[in-house]
């Protein structure tokens, strides 16, 4: 499949996340798929294709969601996922890292590796979220993201449509992109969306529990994952650089 990206990010610069949806949708389906970590993003993302505005406009074209199950994501990010299963009637699609890597890991490093070193951060997020995404993306042609420009230093040059060199050059959908925080939330609030009850408890981001605490007044929106370690590295390898032709 070959698509002018830089034409469609221009066509859409002004569009809503909606239209943009829509669009990728036509021309990806059925190999598009949403990688979702149930934060806020998401959760609007979610129901702009699975809620009833969205199905109308989708035709009922069904996404198929799936999560990268770490082992150690909290809690309240399982009871969400339920939650969603029951009000959208979606399936969610869980990803585990490959047993004998966790093993291996735990057995050598222990269960709090990643607080050592930025190396070994990267490794527990190689085991148990990148490489379990590559399985993810097996037979797709695209993926949508809660990607936003404005989420962090790492993130400013996000497009809405981009190539993702790291998976065999398969786009990346990031419909949120140049939408502020401020602007999921209006959504979140507007049509009724459950969202996680992190959030309440002061998370503005969500991954694994070890590794995410709430933000204090004045904080970033990203300070709260990795907080130990500087904004320019904290991605977890989920999300490398992009190039803007195919
Ligand atoms: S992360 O790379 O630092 O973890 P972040 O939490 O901001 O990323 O999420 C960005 C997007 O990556 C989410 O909107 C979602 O599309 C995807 N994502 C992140 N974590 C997961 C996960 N555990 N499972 C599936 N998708 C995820
Ligand atoms: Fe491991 Fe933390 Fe990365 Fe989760 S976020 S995979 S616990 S290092």
């Amino acid at each position: 499949m070959s698509f002018d990206i830089q034409k469609i990010n221009a066509d859409f610069a002004d569009k809503s996340p909606q239209e943009f949806l829509q669009w990728a949708v036509g021309a990806f389906y059925p190999r598009i798929t949403m990688a979702s970590s149930f934060g806020a993003e998401d959760m609007a993302l979610i129901d702009m294709f699975a809620g009833p505005a969205g199905r109308l406009a989708l035709q009922d074209k069904t996404i198929r969601v799936f999560t990268l199950d770490t082992g150690r994501l909290n809690e309240e990010t399982y009871e969400l996922i339920d939650r969603v299963r029951a009000r959208y009637k979606i399936a969610i699609e869980s990803y585990f890292p490959d047993p004998r890597k966790v093993e291996a890991l735990e057995r050598t490093k222990g269960f709090y590796s990643f607080r050592e070193s930025l190396e070994n951060r990267k490794e527990c997020c190689s085991i148990r979220k990148v490489g379990p995404l590559a399985r993810a993306l097996q037979g797709t042609a695209a993926w949508i993201t809660g990607l936003r420009r404005d989420q962090s230093v790492t993130r400013a040059g996000v497009q809405k449509i981009e190539v993702d060199d790291a998976h065999n050059g398969i786009f990346k959908i990031n419909p949120l992109a140049a939408w502020t925080n401020d602007q999921v939330w209006q959504y979140l609030r507007e049509q009724g969306v459950p969202y996680s009850k992190l959030h309440e408890l002061g998370y503005s981001s969500i991954g694994c529990a070890p590794c995410t605490r709430a933000i204090k007044p004045g904080e970033n929106i990203r300070d709260g994952r990795w907080w130990w370690e500087s904004p320019e590295h904290k991605e977890c390898g989920l999300h490398l650089p992009k190039r803007e032709k195919k």
